[in-house]
């Protein structure tokens, strides 16, 4: 059985060892995911599994057989970006870019979480069916993202601006 990634059929390694990460980078060349500390801590790496944000650090390849993933290069070109992508730019979101990918994936997934009505820490009604896209509740749910350039405000910023409607 293939993996999906961004719509293209790939076989999973033969040696079960290999981290979805370097399935990305190093067999197929998706070098926009970022390997930061490659131990689950900074959030570089992630991408988003069948609408759900994975750590592709931590995960080996062939646990995806049959799964759909999509990397920053699936969500937008330089040609036709994201609407995410167009805000970080317009938003100062951020500096180096090396968090970058990994906060766009994260972003999209934690958008699909709080319209899934998934609780975060700072969640006050647990029994609510609609949950705040208030920028406390975006700062918790981004805080596995980490950003060493401290362009948070901006990128925020980027995703409030994405989702204001969805806000109101
Ligand atoms: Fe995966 Fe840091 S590289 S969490
Ligand atoms: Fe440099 Fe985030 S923009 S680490």
């Amino acid at each position: 059985m293939s993996i999906s990634v961004n719509g293209q059929a790939v076989q999973a390694p033969e040696d079960p060892r290999v981290s979805l990460l370097d399935l990305l980078r190093e067999h197929m060349q998706l070098s926009g995911t970022k390997k930061g500390c490659n131990q689950g801590a900074c959030g570089a790496c992630t991408v988003i599994v069948d609408g759900q944000r994975v750590l592709s650090c931590l995960a080996l390849a062939v646990q995806f057989e049959g799964r759909s993933i999509t990397t920053i290069e699936g969500l937008g070109e330089p040609s036709s970006l994201h609407p995410l992508q167009r805000a970080f730019v317009e938003h100062d979101g951020f500096q180096c870019g090396y968090c970058t990918p990994g906060q766009i994936c994260s972003a999209v997934a934690m958008i699909e979480e709080i319209r899934r009505g998934v609780p975060s820490h700072v969640t006050s009604d647990l029994l609510s069916s609609s949950i705040s896209f208030s920028h406390e509740e975006l700062r918790e749910r981004m805080s596995g993202n980490l950003c060493r350039c401290g362009a948070y405000n901006g990128i925020i910023d980027a995703i409030a601006e994405t989702w204001k409607e969805a806000a109101e």
